[in-house]
């Protein structure tokens, strides 16, 4: 584990101004993971400060794809830092798999990564916890990942039977604690409903966990690090930091569409605590939202599609879960959450995405407004069963006919498609700064 000196306050003021922050505007898999990948080259650190294996990244470079789910989409610009901060929870047999993939392509980590050696553990009980939670008979059920990511953070509060990255590396100093929580987690989970059957994979063996661990702490314990005075000594240094959310802001623990969120804070509102940097940071925030809207999982959706429209934009832009698989709900997009999230997130500029999925369709959707028992609403409500009553306004503009995947400029769009952009910038109230037509790094329109 490596520590680092504290810089003066002076210095890291006169380099505000560099820092940005990269979120989701919606329920996740908006194509931040594009993004950051795209701005990384800019910056010298990328950091995730939310979140767990349930994010899911899609990163396209010529022809090859990497998926990541853990790992800043940064760690594919050979001279970023990638860190890993102390507000995420890593499932540590997660992250080797996902570092020894990408080994297994040439690329290599060595002095690249940081993990934050307060980071939380997602241990194998926390991820069983999270089936039985979600299987409905513990109350309501969210749809969750499975990844063991609300137990984990749930665990965090409790603190005593937490464990973080600093007690991976000292593994020895653990093993009484561990083997008591273990004890306690079977009698837990088996009140729960677990079976036999279900316990079978070793999620409450105080021996197999510890073995696990133990090969583990071996790979990983090289990138544990104080990564918090590391990052004020970076910002101190001028280095540029580009901050990474998971999942997105309708999915934000507090003011997400609860109960159907994860527990996190996933908007500019995560960075301070869970990256470790102070809140004046970061004044550039790019909100990524898809040219239409989709949902996985359970919950409210009041610009969902349930007709072949919604159908053929989840073919087109195959939209199945980089994490789970699932089939992602899909449908208008909504300018009344985004306005939301907006405002929640921090955003100051938006990157719109999947242009090329809406290309071919007579006419397309934005959702304008929310009306419930007679009101017009101006935001989310905060019940999920009168978000589920709301009905959506809708204004419908001309769609475009022609392939936009080979646009590289903003005016050699069609009059249509130009339109559209600027009607979701008018009502969200936020400029459109980049355009993406294709998964390809060079598939995306850059205005000034
Ligand atoms: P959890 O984060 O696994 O607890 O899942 C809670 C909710 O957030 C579920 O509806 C998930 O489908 C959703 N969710 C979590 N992470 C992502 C993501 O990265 N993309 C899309 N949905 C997500």
């Amino acid at each position: 584990m490596s520590n680092a000196t504290s810089p003066s306050k002076e210095v890291q003021l006169s380099a505000a101004t560099h820092h940005a922050c990269v979120v989701g505007m919606g329920w996740g898999d908006e194509g931040k993971g594009k993004i950051v990948d795209l701005l990384a080259g800019e910056f010298d650190v990328v950091v995730r400060f939310n979140g767990g294996a349930n994010a899911g990244h899609t990163v396209r470079i010529g022809s090859d794809s990497f998926a990541l789910h853990l790992l800043p989409s940064g760690v594919l610009r050979d001279k970023a830092v990638s860190v890993i901060g102390p507000g995420v929870v890593v499932d540590p047999v997660a992250l080797v798999e996902e570092i020894e993939g990408l080994e297994s392509r040439g690329i290599d980590l060595s002095g690249r990564l940081m993990i934050s050696d307060r980071a939380h553990l997602v241990m194998p009980y926390h991820k069983l916890e999270d089936r039985l939670r979600d299987s409905g008979a513990q109350g309501k059920k969210i749809g969750t990942t499975a990844k063991g990511i609300g137990p984990c953070y749930a665990e965090k509060m409790l603190r005593s039977s937490a464990f973080r990255m600093v007690d991976l590396v000292h593994l020895e100093r653990q093993a009484e604690r561990l083997k008591a929580v273990c004890d306690r987690k079977r009698a837990i989970l088996t009140a729960m409903g677990a079976d036999d059957a279900s316990l079978a994979g070793g999620e409450v063996e105080f021996e197999q966990i510890r073995a696990t661990l133990e090969s583990t702490r071996q790979k990983l314990s090289r990138f544990v690090a104080e990564t918090t005075a590391w990052l004020d000594d970076a910002v101190c240094k001028g280095r540029q930091l580009l901050f990474e959310s998971a999942n997105g802001m309708l999915l934000d623990i507090d003011h997400g569409t609860f109960p159907y969120v994860t527990a996190s804070h996933t908007g500019l509102n995560g960075v301070p605590a869970g990256a470790g940097v102070s809140p004046h940071l970061v004044r550039r925030c790019v909100g990524v939202s898809k040219a239409y809207a989709t949902r996985v999982g359970n919950g409210p959706f009041p610009s969902e599609l349930m007709d072949e429209r919604g159908e053929r934009i989840r073919e087109v832009g195959r939209e199945y879960g980089t994490t789970t698989g699932r089939a992602r709900r899909c449908g208008w997009l909504d300018a009344v959450s985004l306005r939301q999230t907006k405002l929640l997130g921090g955003v100051t500029e938006i990157a719109m995405m999947h242009m090329d999925t809406l290309s071919g369709m007579d006419e397309v959707g934005i959702c304008t407004g929310y009306h419930l028992r007679g009101e017009t609403l101006r935001s989310i409500p905060a019940d999920a069963e009168d978000y589920a009553a709301v009905e959506p306004e809708f204004e419908m503009l001309p769609g475009w006919k022609d392939d936009v995947s080979g646009v590289t400029q903003f005016d050699a769009l069609p009059a249509e498609a130009r339109q559209y952009v600027q009607r979701v910038e008018e009502l969200v109230g936020a400029p459109i700064t980049m355009v993406s037509v294709g998964p390809e790094r060079n598939q995306t329109i850059h205005r000034s």
